[in-house]
């Protein structure tokens, strides 16, 4: 079964159950998020350094590598000084 989440406005399907950095990574996104200037993505994958937050349906801060991709779920990148 698959799941499909709008990634920045881009429909991103990925397999029922994967976490959201799963499916980006699944689809070729190596980063998701701008802080200080770099480009940041995974790192950790256990929900410690949080290189990995976007936004997930307006809420700041979920960590990709933690929260499991809904049906329908709308992801943002995240831009930080
Ligand atoms: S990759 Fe470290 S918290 Fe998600």
């Amino acid at each position: 079964m698959s799941v499909t989440i709008s990634v920045d406005g881009t429909d991103v399907t990925g397999r029922d159950g994967q976490t959201i950095a799963g499916v980006l990574l699944g689809a070729g996104h190596r980063t998701w998020r701008t802080a200080a200037g770099q480009e940041r993505g995974i790192f950790c994958g256990m929900g410690i350094c949080q290189d990995c937050v976007l936004t997930v349906n307006g809420v700041e801060g979920v960590r990709a590598c933690q929260r499991a991709a809904c049906e329908g779920d709308v992801v943002e990148r995240e831009v930080r000084a």
